[in-house]
């Protein structure tokens, strides 16, 4: 298998990024935030999400949000849905682009969003549907691809029957999420061919956290395999609040720094990048994770001082 040329980022800051954050960030924060990566040339920025607010606090302002970001023509705007009550709150601000989430992991699901994987199936079935009806694109998600952190295992196969029931529905994307960040590149050499057997590789993207330091090496063994899709979180913000332990996804600067380095294209401006996590760094009053953003941040200073 051919390494892919060029890769699709997903920009996962602004929803799975912010999620994670215990201080409310203010919504004109969250607005400047998205406005500044949409300066970068990121083809898909995930801006929100319409869940619970009781579930997320910190998304609760998703519908403002969304109205108030400078849309640009080209970048795709997906927000996270669960239900057909976000659905309606998603179509209320003329929403573009949808993401529905499940997971490989029953104990997971449960916590998550309250439902067996089989329930989730079946909730989504109206969303899907209403959104393909109204013309909206659809991504959908598979967590804990990788392990669960509630100690029950996660078989490839699992994976791959819960990523076909969402192609069924009408998924035009589906993104596979190590949500825990515990995945080697050798699951990823088992599990990615698994999943290319059933679903065209072009559909598939990977979510990999980096708690453990494996998510580049993930990204490597994927590339391998003839992923081209890869979501990411400026800075290295992020986890999921219902993930135990789980910390930041892969950083955008590190993903951009291999790729590039690689000779890959994404027609992602990295100095812009780093501009719009320099300002959220600056908002929420705490250093990054994403490695290669502190090294560069480092020296620049080094070079101006
Ligand atoms: P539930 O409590 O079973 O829902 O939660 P319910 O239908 O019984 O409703 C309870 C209350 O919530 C009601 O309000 C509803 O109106 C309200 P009340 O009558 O009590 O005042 N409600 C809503 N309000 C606004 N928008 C909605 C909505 N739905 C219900 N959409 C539910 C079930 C799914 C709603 C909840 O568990 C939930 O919202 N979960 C979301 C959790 C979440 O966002 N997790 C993080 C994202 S997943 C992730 O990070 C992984 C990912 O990054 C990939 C990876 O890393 O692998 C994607
Ligand atoms: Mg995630």
């Amino acid at each position: 298998m051919k390494r892919p040329k060029r890769v699709t980022i997903a920009e996962m800051g602004p929803r799975d990024g912010l999620q994670n954050e215990p201080a409310i960030v203010a919504t004109a924060t969250k607005i400047a935030f998205i406005d500044l990566l949409s300066e970068s040339g990121l083809p898909i920025i995930e801006a929100t999400s319409f869940v619970s607010p009781k579930a997320i606090p910190q998304l609760a302002d998703g519908s403002e949000v969304y109205a108030a970001i400078a849309k640009r023509p080209g970048i795709r705007y997906p927000v996270l849905v669960p239900n057909m009550r976000g659905y309606e709150r998603a179509r209320a601000v003329d929403v573009r682009e949808i993401a529905v989430f499940t997971a490989a992991s029953e104990r997971f699901t449960e916590r998550n969003i309250r439902m067996s994987i089989a329930e989730s199936i079946a909730t989504f079935r109206e969303v899907v549907r209403n959104a393909k009806a109204d013309g909206l694109r659809v991504r959908g998600y598979v967590s804990t691809a990788f392990g669960s952190p509630f100690g029950d295992e996660v078989r490839p196969q699992k994976v791959v029957e819960v990523a076909v029931a969402l192609l069924d529905l009408g998924c035009d994307e589906l993104s596979i999420g190590d949500t825990i960040g515990v995945g080697v590149p050798s699951q990823v050499e088992e599990l990615v061919p698994l999943l290319a057997d059933r679903i065209p590789l072009e559909q598939l993207a990977m979510h990999f956290h980096d708690t453990r330091g494996t998510a580049l090496a993930n990204v490597y063994a994927a590339l391998g395999c003839g992923i081209s899709i890869f979501d990411s979180s400026c800075g290295g913000l992020g986890g999921c609040p219902y993930a135990p332990g789980a910390t930041g996804n892969l950083g955008t600067e590190d993903l951009l720094y291999l790729l590039a380095s690689m000779g890959i294209e994404t027609g992602v401006d990295l100095q812009r990048v780093r501009a719009a996590s320099r300002f959220i760094a600056r908002e929420l009053g705490h250093a990054l994770t994403s490695k290669a953003f502190t090294a560069m941040e480092a020296h620049d200073a080094l070079l101006s001082g």
